[in-house]
């Protein structure tokens, strides 16, 4: 392996660290931001159906909820009433983003019980809410920034999101664009906290870490970032936690943490089965993907080797490719999805590989930069 794409692997395994936690998946994240209703509009574009509605139709007074799904993507898009709701200033402050991911359990009081005892801060104790459908138990944490982590225990509650939602009809003009699931959610956190959270991800949740990628990996002639990814037991849930390093100029980090005011979810990546037409079709709905230099192209089928793809695909549509030792993997990130240069999303399709694409990663923050540059931030 080339040294500049040298990969630092964990392999400890689970059980040495001990899975006290059994998280079962992403189940949701919800959004806070400023304009639920046209959020919604974007994620049908995107091929997400809303299914579920709470709002002043349906006597929520506080604030609106739209839920979203694709295949295994849930979405709850949440905007406040008036300047009174908390969402209001959180989204003043940090502008539209991730407040809450949410994880399904089996049993929300054990892992409650379990998380507060190992240090995790509590913001919401376990509660119950019901209606026709049945009990839905839940309780939150606080992770990184003003970011929550919130357990969902729906076993035995089966209604179209939470008590309290109305079910939205099908609507069948919301076309699928082949987004299956979710893969990985990365955090950005301050200069010198990367370890914190990584511990914290380890102690709090019982979290390992398979990867770390140090700032010799990750750094373009300017900027530098550093990274640890944490995942649960059973490997579905991948948190990498980013901090920007030491550069020449402003790292993409620095400028993801300016905007949003703190720490937060950098990137949602969503998994497709098939990433030329998932991407052909997110394109030619209008979403804006990041691109690198054609010369990138180039030298990729002797970087990759044989593959199952178009080599001429992935070169128009400016997917980026990568390989390891299990496999390779496709990857393409978009612009940020919201006016502040904060989250965006990644989408990815595994061919074996389990890595993140680190030999992408100096084209690719080359390509941010340009963009930096532009927005005057770098
Ligand atoms: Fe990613």
């Amino acid at each position: 392996m080339d040294k500049a794409v040298e990969v630092h692997k964990d392999n400890r395994s689970i059980e040495q660290e001990g899975d006290f936690l059994k998280l079962n998946s992403i189940d949701h994240l919800e959004f806070w931001l400023g304009n639920a209703k046209q959020a919604t509009v974007f994620w049908k574009n995107l091929g997400f159906k809303p299914v579920g509605y709470s709002g002043l139709e349906t006597g929520n007074r506080s604030h609106a909820s739209w839920v979203v799904e694709q295949n295994n993507i849930r979405f709850a898009l949440n905007t406040p009433y008036g300047p009174h709701h908390p969402m209001a200033a959180h989204t003043m402050i940090h502008g539209d983003g991730v407040k809450t991911i949410a994880m399904t359990v089996d049993d929300v009081d054990e892992a409650w019980r379990e998380t507060t005892a190992r240090g995790g801060v509590a913001v919401e104790a376990p509660a119950e809410i019901r209606d026709e459908n049945g009990p839905l138990r839940t309780a939150a944490i606080q992770c990184y920034g003003e970011t929550l982590i919130r357990f969902v225990e729906r076993k035995n509650y089966d209604g179209p999101f939470m008590p309290g939602y109305q079910s939205l009809q099908d609507d069948p003009a919301v076309a699928s664009t082949g987004l299956v699931g979710i893969d990985h959610i990365v955090g950005n956190v301050e200069l010198g906290k990367m370890n914190y959270w990584v511990d914290w991800f380890h102690k709090v949740l019982g979290f390992r870490q398979i990867l770390h990628f140090d700032d010799k990996v990750i750094h373009t002639e300017y900027s530098a970032l550093m990274s640890k990814v944490m995942s649960n037991g059973s490997g579905r849930m991948k948190f990498p936690i980013n901090e920007p390093a030491e550069g020449k100029k402003k790292s993409q980090i620095e400028e993801y943490l300016n905007y949003n005011n703190g720490p937060g979810v950098q990137h949602i990546a969503l998994l497709s089965g098939d990433i030329i037409s998932t991407t052909r079709e997110l394109q030619n709905r209008g979403l804006e993907f990041l691109r690198v230099p054609m010369s990138y192209y180039e030298a990729l089928p002797d970087r990759i080797g044989k593959i199952k793809e178009s080599y001429d695909d992935i070169a128009d549509l400016g997917i980026l490719a990568d390989r390891d030792d299990e496999g390779y993997l496709l990857q393409i990130f978009t612009r940020p999805i919201q006016d502040r240069p904060t989250l965006f999303l990644e989408i990815i399709q595994r061919r074996g590989s389990q890595g993140f694409g680190v030999g992408n990663f100096k084209a690719l923050f080359e390509s941010i930069e340009i963009e930096q540059q532009r927005r005057g931030n770098l």
